[in-house]
């Protein structure tokens, strides 16, 4: 087996996707080990979660730094100083500066709240549900420069439902969130994704891929 992938995930909240992946790499499913877990919020449930699993912690304040590219800079330098190879944004709120994106090109990823490129920044569930749509789901990508805006490795699908707010509608994507997440950090730790382009190709799933390629779903 190759060696774990190292990860460094940025947080500011609550932290569920967070353990979503500590779960995944304790369980085996996932061959990844977290070197650092960074926020930006000095009380976010999050560090506890990662404090419950003997992972590093790190609290950067923004405002302890003269400008968005200073913060940045110490955080590529946490990162760094952590031989962190992939870097997982996890409920992190803010915006990374071009130099952060160049520092890990290719190397940072997301999770999003809706089949983007629908609905991308926040409030995602008011505008999806004042919008009407039938289906949502949840996406893991690259970060590139945009917001929300870099190549897509893993959608999920859920429908939504008439009697839903936006509580409910979040809490049935989340489960999904738990299940993409962790599964595309294991197809980067096992080599098999190649970008081109806008598109992120995945070796080894052609097969099962084109067995599922006749399902659909109707809603109502
Ligand atoms: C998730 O809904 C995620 O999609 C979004 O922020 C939320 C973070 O939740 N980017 P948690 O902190 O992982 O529980």
């Amino acid at each position: 087996m190759p060696a774990p992938l190292k990860l460094g995930v940025l947080v500011s909240g609550r932290g569920s996707n967070l353990q979503a992946i500590i779960d995944a790499i304790e369980a085996k499913r996932l061959n990844a080990e977290i070197r650092v877990v960074i926020s930006d919020v000095a009380d976010a449930y999050a560090l506890e979660r990662a404090r419950n699993h003997a992972i590093p912690t790190a609290t950067i304040n923004s405002k302890d730094y003269p400008s968005r590219e200073a913060f940045d800079r110490a955080m590529v330098q946490c990162l760094r100083d952590h031989q962190v190879e992939l870097v997982c944004l996890a409920g992190f709120m803010r915006i990374l500066s071009p130099y952060f994106i160049q520092e890990y090109k290719n190397g940072i990823i997301n999770i999003h709240p809706a089949l983007l490129p629908a609905f991308p920044g926040l409030h995602v569930q008011r505008k999806t549900l004042q919008y009407g749509v039938k289906f949502s789901g949840c996406t893991v990508h690259f970060v590139d420069e945009g917001m929300d805006t870099g190549p897509i490795i893993v959608q999920a699908v859920v429908p939504v439902l008439d009697g839903d707010d936006e509580d409910a509608l979040a809490a049935r994507i989340l489960r999904f969130e738990h299940q993409i997440y962790p599964r595309a950090i294991q197809l980067i730790a096992e080599g098999r994704l190649q970008i081109e382009g806008r598109r992120v190709l995945c070796k080894g799933f052609e097969e099962k891929a084109r067995e599922r390629a006749n399902w659909g779903y109707i809603n109502p």
